[in-house]
């Protein structure tokens, strides 16, 4: 099979929002300092603003992102930069689009936009041709439930092909998550070690200190389960509990992940303890009674013969102690334990996604001194060569959509899989219980995970 071709200019819808201003004009430019983006750049909006305006802001957003600067790349992509203003329910739009593409024939199409424009969007470059060889790359939320998604995907696969279509989950491009693939493939030594058989619990972390800021409005329709449980946090999962795949390919990969993603229990709302920040009650935007999560503590289960009773823990949440993204994978304890007390800790697989870190092996030895006692000792992978600076999650998942290639993209029946894992609890969530801004979120969710050792406390 012949490569698809390598996009020929790039548009941002939603070239004036936040999320360009925050990752993806940083993004881009990292991307044209790589020598990755020789193409024209269009920012779509509905904003009065202009080329210059649009230039100013792109270089304003990449200072702020803290790039260093290389004046000559940054000329170059604001010289390709151009302004087209218009409604994304108003055709004129995307004729205006049509015009300034030239005669471009394979444009990716990122659709940063709030979620109700995307088949508007869709629909619209689909009238003027642009469904001919474009690709669509859709940010999340896909969806808000598995009806929603399965109706948005029957919107855009009305127009495009599903190897046009590029669903984002800036997850997926995070260098420890495609490090996983590598280290449980290619490491034939863990796979023994994989299932239920030696492993007793997954646990995932992704808390954050901050709190919900001025995303109040955003984040009261949407809570944290829809916000980060649907998306990030199975892909997390799903990474762990996929079994091996044929091959490299996008496809056999997906397949794969599919396959674990529809062996998940959906969840009912006794596998979930949600938490409202104090406080989060007068931000603004969001309504004064409001049940919404800004807390979950989840327990999932896989029921596939590699993991059926293993339980997978996840606890994420806003406003907590610490900013910790990681998995823990933990290992049963010997059948027979010598040397061991209670108190010993036990073999653990730690992978940081943030802070940043390299995955870690914790392994039990004995503590030195005459006694057998023992104690847990972290083994650390260390870089032999230094393997450089890898690229953003955006920045990596905009390149490989330029080239046509979806592995790092969710696809139809993925996104739909995902959603039906959590539809029942996000239908009937049980109460919201309050916890302390700076806490671990509520003591009610200690239960959940209490079987199982309970919840990591640090970052590795
Ligand atoms: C986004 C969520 O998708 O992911 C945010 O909307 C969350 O609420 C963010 O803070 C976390 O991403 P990262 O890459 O900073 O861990």
């Amino acid at each position: 099979m012949s490569a698809p071709p390598t996009s020929d200019a790039l548009v941002m819808f939603g070239a004036t929002g936040d999320l360009a201003r925050k990752q993806l004009f940083r993004a881009v430019y990292r991307l044209a300092h790589r020598g990755l983006l020789r193409v024209p750049v269009l920012g779509v909006a509905l904003d009065d603003w202009s080329t210059d305006d649009l230039r100013e802001r792109a270089r304003t957003a990449i200072a702020e992102a803290g790039e260093p600067i290389d004046d000559r790349v940054m000329d170059e992509l604001l010289r390709s930069l151009r302004y087209v203003r218009g409604d994304y329910r108003d055709p004129s739009t995307f004729v205006s689009l049509k015009e300034a593409l030239g005669g471009a024939k394979s444009p990716l199409l990122h659709l940063a936009v709030p979620p109700s424009l995307f088949s508007d969007v869709a629909d619209g470059l689909a009238e003027v041709g642009l469904n001919r060889g474009g690709r669509l790359m859709v940010e999340k939320p896909f969806g808000h439930s598995a009806a929603s998604a399965e109706e948005l995907n029957r919107r855009l696969l009305a127009h495009y092909d599903e190897s046009q279509i590029f669903r984002l989950d800036h997850y997926l491009g995070k260098e420890p998550l495609r490090n996983l693939m590598v280290l449980r493939f290619a490491n034939a030594i863990l796979e023994p070690l994989w299932s239920r058989e030696r492993v007793a619990a997954v646990k995932l972390t992704m808390t954050e200190a901050f709190d919900v800021s001025d995303r109040g409005s955003f984040y009261d329709a949407t809570g944290t389960l829809k916000d980060v449980v649907q998306n990030h946090l199975l892909q997390m999962a799903t990474l762990i509990a996929m079994d091996e795949p044929a091959s490299e390919d996008a496809d056999d990969l997906r397949d794969k992940k599919v396959e674990a993603m529809s062996t998940i229990r959906p969840l009912e709302s006794s596998d979930v303890v949600r938490g409202q920040y104090l406080g989060y009650l007068d931000v603004d935007g969001v309504a004064p009674d409001s049940t919404t999560e800004t807390f979950a503590a989840v327990r999932l289960a896989f029921e596939s013969d590699r993991w059926r009773g293993v339980p997978f823990l996840i606890r994420t949440g806003k406003a907590l102690e610490e900013t910790i993204t990681q998995i823990d994978v933990e290992f049963r304890r010997p059948v027979r334990p010598l040397f061991l007390n209670d108190e010993c800790p036990i073999n653990r697989l730690t992978i940081p996604l943030k802070p940043a870190g390299h995955p870690s092996l914790t392994l039990i030895s004995k503590s030195p001194g005459e006694a057998m006692s023992p104690r847990a000792v972290r083994y650390e992978a260390i870089e032999e060569h230094g393997g450089g600076e890898p690229p953003k999650a955006y920045e990596l998942l905009m390149e490989e959509a330029m080239k046509g290639d979806q592995t790092l993209f969710a696809r139809v029946d993925g996104v739909e899989a995902s959603w039906r894992a959590v539809d029942g609890v996000v239908a009937d969530p049980g109460p919201v219980h309050v916890y302390e801004r700076g806490s671990w979120g509520p003591p009610e969710a200690a239960a959940l995970a209490a079987d199982a050792g309970g919840w990591p406390e640090r970052a590795a």
